[in-house]
Formats: structure tokens, sequence, C-alpha cells
């Protein structure tokens, strides 16, 4: 939720931010600004909408120029997108960009308005600042110590990149929950969300713990911690290139991951396999602790609570653990019946979703043990779980998640493997060939990638739905919540997912010729049982796409169109039947002319509840 970013060096700042923020926009996308020192006055630019919007305004009235400022894209929490609400937000000596939420700004405005001070936005941003700028003055124009101050008062997550009036060649930050990174580069520092905001410039990167300041200089960057006390940190090194965070060619970052996707299999699994068996021991996972588990529960949100749902079908089918799969929102506030025999799973790309985060903390304090399944290397959820696994699926660009969910399962999957030899509910042997199926997948996926024109044709047909239904049964139902939700956040059409045995009992009234049903047939021992709920709409006029196994050849009155896949394991098969249902969610929306990488309302990073 909102990205910052903040330079000082010897660049022109404002096309350092610029870039960076471009890097960013999938963390809010509603406005933009920037704040950088021109001649050692503080020019803002700012407005609604997306950067090119700012581009044209800064084309306009004039870029500002110098070489030390700071950056924001938002995603509006307190106050709609407006020029006004757009962060720099500035107080006095002081002008700051914020991502988070301050929880008391209530109260804090109205201590700020009783000493006689006046606001111009609705943020909770702009009160930040102008306490900033109160304690300031307070403390003898001592930046540290104001800023030290003004975190004794907030409460909430955020990070913030802040530049006073009276130290041009400075920008300090301060992290609490949000995160933020210290980038070290040859006469220039930067601060960011995230490390694809700077790859261009540098890949040496501090992290910022929370509770941390930083001092940013053209030669060096402090850290210090809230005792003043300079704190001396490993100097960390990106394992990504610039490509990682670009599109190489590809119309849309969502169609790029969705190729990346066999690499990122390999990436993630192939360090975790010794000698043809699941090999957990350097993320704290052995075969002894794994024993010690009586029930599991999943937790996470979005696409990562999809990809527990595949993890528990597996989980149980194979290891026999009970598995509750949760949404983070929810398990949080449901006072959970979470006890300390019990492994509370956390699944997450950015690793700082807020609710997935005070999920993991209520699981600890209820004295489970926690593993956390995390794409971004040093994130909250990474750092404060007892067990973790890294997935290696690179920077996710596209706000809809393709490759990330495709390595939570692979991860999901070694994981059950694992537990199921270890309760001997199966054999080495047969550990052995299923680990040797996953091994094979990403050769399946780039065979099924090859051949989109299917899925592009098919696209066609959905475009003027208004409604749809994805149905399946067992492993397919929980693929189908997947491939719903990305038709939806991409391309706007509404779209449910439903067991296909359950259709009959209310939504089955839904169905007229206006309502495709994507209908997913892979898994062998339900198929006879799938294929009589497809006829059932069949019947009822709907027009169906099928997604099964390339064999099988549907009558006319079971469907339209067909999606083969290759003939693979049952239980391996939503590996390769999410590459369609992407595929058509990204054509669909392709063929609408929305904005694909940057659906409306969203974010990719939802640090707020
Ligand atoms: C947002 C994103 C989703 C993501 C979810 C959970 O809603 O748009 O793609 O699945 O957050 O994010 P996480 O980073 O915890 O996986």
């Amino acid at each position: 939720m909102c990205g910052i970013v903040g330079y000082v060096g010897f660049r022109d700042a404002a096309d350092v931010l610029m870039d960076g923020l471009s890097r960013l926009e999938y963390r809010g996308y509603d406005s933009a600004g920037i704040a950088i020192f021109e001649n050692e006055t503080i020019r803002v630019a700012k407005s609604k909408g997306r950067l090119a919007d700012l581009e044209q305004k800064m084309q306009q009235d004039g870029k500002p120029s110098g070489h030390a400022g700071i950056g924001h894209t938002r995603w509006a929490t307190h106050g709609e997108p407006s020029d006004r609400n757009s962060h720099p937000h500035a107080g006095g000596n002081v002008t700051l960009v914020h991502n988070g939420i301050i929880e008391n700004y209530k109260k804090l405005k109205e201590f700020l308005i009783s000493q006689g001070r006046d606001f111009s936005s609705d943020t909770d941003t702009e009160v930040v600042a102008q306490l900033l700028d109160y304690y300031y003055q307070e403390n003898h124009n001592n930046p540290i110590d104001a800023i030290i101050r003004v975190r004794q008062e907030l409460e909430g997550s955020y990070a913030l990149g802040v530049v006073f009036a009276d130290f041009p060649d400075r920008v300090f930050a301060l992290r609490k929950e949000s995160p933020l990174i210290v980038g070290i580069g040859e006469n220039e520092s930067f601060i960011a969300s995230d490390m694809t905001a700077l790859l261009q410039y540098t890949r040496n990167y501090y992290l910022l713990e929370p509770g941390e300041i930083a001092v940013l200089s053209k030669k060096k960057a402090k850290i210090y911690d809230l005792h003043y006390q300079e704190v001396r940190k490993e100097l960390k090194t990106a394992d990504w290139d610039v490509s990682a965070a670009e599109k190489c060619g590809y119309e849309h970052y969502m169609l790029k991951e969705i190729h990346e996707q066999p690499e990122a299999i390999k990436t993630t699994i192939t360090p975790r396999i010794t000698d043809g068996l699941p090999n957990l021991e350097e993320c704290g996972i052995t075969p002894e602790t794994l024993l010690n588990f009586h029930k599991i529960h999943i937790v996470a949100c979005g696409t990562a609570m999809h990809a527990g749902t595949v993890g528990k079908y597996v989980i149980e089918k194979l290891a026999r653990v009970p598995v509750n799969v949760d949404i983070a929102s929810e398990f949080r506030y449901r006072e959970p019946l979470v006890s300390e025999n019990d492994l509370v799973i956390i699944i997450s790309q950015s690793g700082e979703t807020a609710d997935s985060l005070a999920a993991l903390r209520l699981a600890k304090s209820l004295g489970a043990k926690t593993l956390a399944i995390v794409n971004a290397k040093g994130s909250s959820i990474a750092r404060e779980a007892d067990m973790l696994i890294y997935t290696h699926a690179g920077p996710e660009i596209a706000v809809a998640s393709t490759k990330a969910y495709m390595v939570q399962i692979a991860v999901m999957y070694l994981f059950a493997f694992e537990l199921a030899l270890a309760n001997r509910r199966i054999d080495e042997a047969e550990c052995r060939r299923l680990t040797a199926l996953l091994q094979e997948t990403p050769d399946q996926i780039t065979e099924i990638l090859e051949n989109k024109s299917m899925t592009q044709m098919i696209a066609m047909e959905l475009i003027t739905a208004d409604s749809l239904l994805y149905i399946g049964r067992g492993l397919d139902y929980a693929l189908s919540m997947e491939g719903s939700l990305k038709l939806k956040e991409i391309s706007y059409i509404h779209s449910e997912s439903y067991a296909a045995g359950e259709l009959k009992h209310g939504t089955i009234s839904l169905i007229t010729e206006n309502m495709p049903v994507i209908a997913i047939a892979t898994q062998k021992g339900l198929f006879d049982k799938t294929i009589s709920n497809i006829k059932e709409v069949k019947a009822r006029g709907a027009k169906v796409i099928l997604v099964c196994r390339e064999d099988y050849i549907p009558d006319a009155d079971i469907a339209d169109f067909k999606f083969g896949l290759p003939d693979f394991d049952d239980l391996l098969m939503p590996m390769l039947a999410v590459v369609p249902l992407q595929l058509l969610a990204y054509y669909t929306a392709v063929h609408k002319g929305t904005d694909v990488d940057k659906p409306r309302n969203l974010a990719k990073s939802v640090t707020v509840e």
C-alpha cells in the first residue's frame, strides 16, 4: 500500500524518484508526488492519478530540479484520491511521504489544532508532518530528536521519508511495520519501499528494522536506534538484476510473469530436494519436528490463501493430518482454536500483508509453532516466523499474482510429501515418485505455454459476459477459486467459484445462456461426477468452457470449448491447470482493454487492515 522513495546524490533527483516510483506503482496508483530541494528550497509537484498525470503536470509547470528529494505513489486510505490529499505533505519546516496508517491521527490532529495549526488535507499523513514540525521547533531544530519524539506519539504502521527545509542535503527516514530499505551507491544513497525501485542504481542495501531511523547524505547513510545510538548493519546484496523488474519485450508484466513460472518452480524446489527426496532442513523443518504437529492451520489472504487451499487438499490426502485454511482477517478476530501442538503456516508473497502478519503474531502468542512461506526476502513475516521457506519467484510486479501462486503451491507439495513420508503415510519410493513428478512440472508448463492461441480465442467469448461461474470438484474446486479471482480482478467481470456438486443447491438458478461456465475436470477419480454437473448446466443453456485432459473428446452436450492438458498425475494437475486459467483471465482483460498490470482499486502489497 503506497510506495515511497528518497534520494540524495549527484543525479537529477526527480528522474531517480520518478523512475523508482514507476517500479513501485504496483503498491498503489491513486496519486503521486515528489518533493525536491531546488536551490535549497523544497519544491513539491503532485497530482491525482497515475505517474503519467504527474509527468504531464510537471511538463506544464516545470520539473523540480535538484539532487535530493522524496517521492510517493498512493493507495488512498484517509481521504479520497485528489491533488490535495496526494503526498508529499508539509508542515512548517517538514515535508514528508508516508506508507501505512496512523491509527491515532484524530487525537493528534485535535491536539495540533488546539496549538493553532491548520490542515490542508484529509490525510493522517499531514498530521505526522505537522507533529514533526511541532517537535522540531520544540527540540531546538534537531531533526532526529523530533523524529524520536514523534515516534513515541504515533500509533499504527508507517514508513516515512522526510525532508527538513533546514537540511537541504539530507533525507531522513523512519520505519515501523511498513517496509523500508536503504540503498547504498557510489556517492549516492536511497530509500525505497522495496528493492525493485533501486535495481537500476544499486543492488546494495540495508534493511531498516522497525523503530530505526536513517539519515541519508551523498557520501553515506547512517542508521540510528531510538536512543540516538548509531547502528552498524550488515550490507545486503539483492540477487536480482534489472531485467527481473522489467517487461523484457512482453506487453504486460503479468504475461511475463506467467512465462517465468517454469523457471521460478525450478529455482524454488531444486535446492530443497536431496537425492530425489524433499529436504527442508535449511528452512528449520526436519521429519522429527513435523511429527510434533497434530493439526495445521494455513492462514493467508487473496491468492496466497488459495494456494493454501490447494495445500490443504494435498496435505490431508497424502499425510492425513487435519488442515484448516483461514482468511487472515477472519482468523485474527475469531478467537481461533490454536494450541501448542499446532503448526500455523502463513503464506504471503510480500511478507508484509497486515492481516497475515497479525495472524502470525496471534498464532505465536497462542503458543503454536509458525512457518512462513514468503517471497520477499527480509520481510516482516519472514523475520518473525519460527521456520521459513522462501519461494524464489523473483520480483512479481503485476498486481494479479501468478508466479508467486505457482511457487507457493510447489512448496505446499514439497511440504506435504515430506510430512507424509515423516508420518509414514507414504513410503520412500512413493515420495521419490511424487518428487520426480513435481520436478517435471516446469517442462509440462512450458509446453502448455506454447499453446496460447486457444485461450486467446476463448477469451473473446467471455468479454461480453456480465458474470461467470467456475466449477470443479476436489483439487479442481480449490483451483477454481484462483481462476475466478484472477478473472475478476483484472477483467472486472463478476465471477464466482463453486463446488460442482453444490451447484444444484441454489446457484444453478443463475444459469442462463448469458452465464459462461468454466468447468475444470482434471481429477480422474471425480471425472464422471463433474461431467454430470457440467451436463446439468449445459442443459440449462450455459456456454461451457472445459479444462480437462487432452485425450478426452467432449460431446456437444458437454462443452462448447475445450482446453486440453497433458496427461499427468491427479495430485499435481493444479500446477498445470492453473496456467490456462491465468491466460484466460489475462486475454479477457487484454481484449476488454483494462489496465492489466494495475487493475482499478487494487494494490499488490496490502499493509492496512
Ligand atoms: C493483495 C494482492 C493479492 C495477494 C494478497 C495477499 O490483495 O493483490 O495478489 O494475493 O494481497 O498478499 P501477500 O503479499 O500476503 O501474498
